[in-house]
């Protein structure tokens, strides 16, 4: 399917002080040279209004937040807040905050919807653990579509939703998926979506793919069939690793 921009996205984690913003000028302007994709930093809550500035036409976002607008949830970031901080968009669902958070699908597809309200991109991730990955991928294609639409939100849509496929065990290992296992997760989660969303929509949302992407394997993963795009978790952290991923797509 053509006509889907190609996202790339790094995902900083708990990583990132104010000494590293350099970095982000820099990816921001790799980012300006390229008018035919998107690139996007998510970054600890603390950086973003100091990093939306330097930003140009790359997109800043949060990494998580709350389905709540507001009230007494201690350590929790709002959407209202990563607005006003500068975010334009954010990650839901990262399988670190699923795992750690204990964050169901159902928790997951509140904070989409309440981070579309407050005007914000999501990027919804999901992905299977190798334990559900040993037992066949029929059976992890089953489990991440079944993911998917647990956690779609109400109204989804491509205008401002992406999903970013990460398999649990690819996730920080250095151990990427095979092309020709993205190709086929993907192809089950196109399926899903069309099924979900109807044709258009479908077919129109990006599926982006995460987990030990690097400037040796970015080209590869990011010329497979339903691959709109890349969410990078430590080669992000530098212009100097992401760059080469941003000259990939
Ligand atoms: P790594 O690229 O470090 O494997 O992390 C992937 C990720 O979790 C991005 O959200």
């Amino acid at each position: 399917m053509t006509g889907r921009r190609k996202l790339i996205a790094g995902n900083w984690k708990m990583n990132g002080l104010k000494a590293q913003l350099g970095e982000v000028s820099a990816i921001a302007a790799l980012a300006s040279e390229r008018t035919d994709i998107d690139v996007g930093l998510f970054l600890p809550a603390t950086l973003i209004a100091a990093a939306a500035p330097l930003a140009g036409t790359m997109l800043i976002g949060g990494q998580d937040c709350h389905a709540q607008d507001s009230g007494a949830f201690t350590g929790n970031v709002s959407a209202a807040m990563l607005t006003e901080a500068g975010a334009g968009g954010t990650l839901v669902g990262h399988s670190e905050r699923r795992q750690y958070q204990h964050e169901s699908s159902a928790d997951v597809a509140a904070k989409a919807a309440k981070a579309h309200e407050h005007g914000l991109s999501v990027v919804l991730c999901i992905g299977e653990t190798l334990e559900t990955r040993e037992q066949g991928d029929d059976i992890a294609h089953g489990f991440v579509a079944d993911q998917l639409i647990a956690s779609l939100p109400e109204g989804a849509d491509p205008s401002w939703l992406t999903i970013a496929y990460e398999p649990v065990w690819a996730i920080g290992t250095g151990k990427v998926a095979t092309p020709s296992q993205i190709a086929a997760m993907h192809a089950a989660l196109r399926v899903a979506l069309v099924k979900a969303l109807g044709d258009g929509p479908g077919n129109a949302m990006r599926i982006l793919y995460g987990g030990s992407v690097s400037g040796d394997n970015a080209a590869d993963i990011l010329h497979t069939d339903n691959v709109d795009g890349a969410l990078v978790g430590g080669a992000s952290l530098s212009a100097a690793k992401f760059g080469p991923i941003i000259a990939a797509a």
